[in-house]
């Protein structure tokens, strides 16, 4: 059977948190290991520009933070290919044709980034790249004939809008790209983990995070300051779980289910307390860091190894992303010479 083509990617403007792993790193490395599929891992520093345009030194060091995340949690250069989005200009040509199958209302419609454009604050102001950052994203997704993307359900709106330009290009140039499908993630816990603050979503901008690189110490202190039940007020109460960001933690990443459970009942049912559970978070998400934080030393101190596996890893994505544009302009017709 062949393998199912995957292409995932983050922007670089920061470093990855929990919510990354727990969302969609730990699931890429899961998906690397099956040998179902074959992965291209983008750090998307071109889509970086479409909010962070004004920000050169931020976008370029969060190139080599978020390669370093990526293969601190496991991603492995030999079974997955990692790669830079800007080293790949046949992504910016294969744009130039897609922009002209989205109508602009088509493209201010779409919801994700309608919430997006509220969150960065643009108002009237969006950058002409923002609202076509979906799609560039439908020539990353072509580009490397991806059969399948994984999707949480804030960028599912976005796939959707690329299937429409996949649709759109069929109909008037022929069935020349792969039409992509989604992966969408299956626990409903795994999708998104909320802030320490309790807000509905672990944010750099809301400074509400535990990252990768995190030292023992700062998540001891980052738990010990988790917002939990505010109703919760003496140890004999009842306790709420399931608005609370320390067991939708725990539910994430816990692996002894059983004690998971018990302390659930115990806190509902009353007598458990907030320093026992956050104590046991702590040693949950130690458990999950210590691995990522031993890897994370090795490639900061052979970052030349760093670059070296995003310069194959781009060469390589390349090949590829070639081939799909000479058959794409073959396709629209720019090929006059031969
Ligand atoms: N939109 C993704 C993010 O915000 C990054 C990305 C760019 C991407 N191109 C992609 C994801 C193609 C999946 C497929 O982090």
């Amino acid at each position: 059977m062949d393998k199912k083509i995957v292409l995932t990617g983050d922007r670089p403007t920061g470093k990855l948190h929990l919510g990354h792993y727990v969302g969609s790193l730990r699931n890429r490395v899961k998906m690397q290991e099956s040998n179902e599929y074959e992965m291209y891992i983008m750090i998307a520093d071109m889509q970086a520009f479409t909010d962070n345009a004004n920000k050169p030194e931020k976008r370029k060091k969060s190139v080599i933070h978020v390669a370093i995340d990526n293969l601190s949690v496991g991603i492995n250069p030999e079974k997955a290919t990692l790669f830079v989005q800007s080293s790949i200009p046949e992504l910016s040509e294969l744009t130039m044709y897609y922009m002209n199958l989205v109508t602009v209302n088509r493209a201010k419609r779409n919801p994700t980034i309608k919430s997006e454009i509220k969150e960065r604050g643009f108002s009237d102001s969006v950058p002409v790249g923002f609202l076509a950052y979906p799609i560039s994203q439908a020539a990353d997704i072509t580009a490397f004939n991806a059969t399948h993307v994984p999707v949480g359900d804030d960028q599912l709106p976005i796939l959707e809008q690329d299937r429409e330009i996949v649709k759109s290009f069929y109909k008037i140039y022929g069935k020349t790209l792969t039409m992509p499908e989604p992966i969408l993630s299956k626990n409903k816990n795994s999708r998104r983990l909320p802030g320490l603050d309790g807000k509905n979503k672990m944010s750099k901008s809301l400074n509400n995070c535990i990252y990768l690189s995190d030292d023992t110490k700062t998540v001891t202190a980052k738990v010990m300051s988790m917002y939990t039940d505010p109703n919760h007020l003496k140890i004999e109460d009842k306790g709420d779980t399931k608005n609370n960001p320390v067991f939708l933690y725990l539910d994430a990443l816990c692996k002894d289910r059983k004690k998971f459970d018990e302390l659930k009942k115990g806190y509902e049912q009353g007598g458990v307390g907030d320093v026992i559970i956050k104590n046991y978070l702590i040693d949950v998400v130690e458990e999950t860091l210590i691995p990522i934080r031993e890897k994370r030393k090795y490639y900061e101190s052979h970052l030349d190894e760093v670059y070296t596996i995003l310069k194959n890893g781009s060469v390589k994505a390349e090949r590829i992303a070639h081939e799909t544009l000479k058959r794409v302009r073959k396709a629209v017709g720019v090929e006059y010479y031969n």
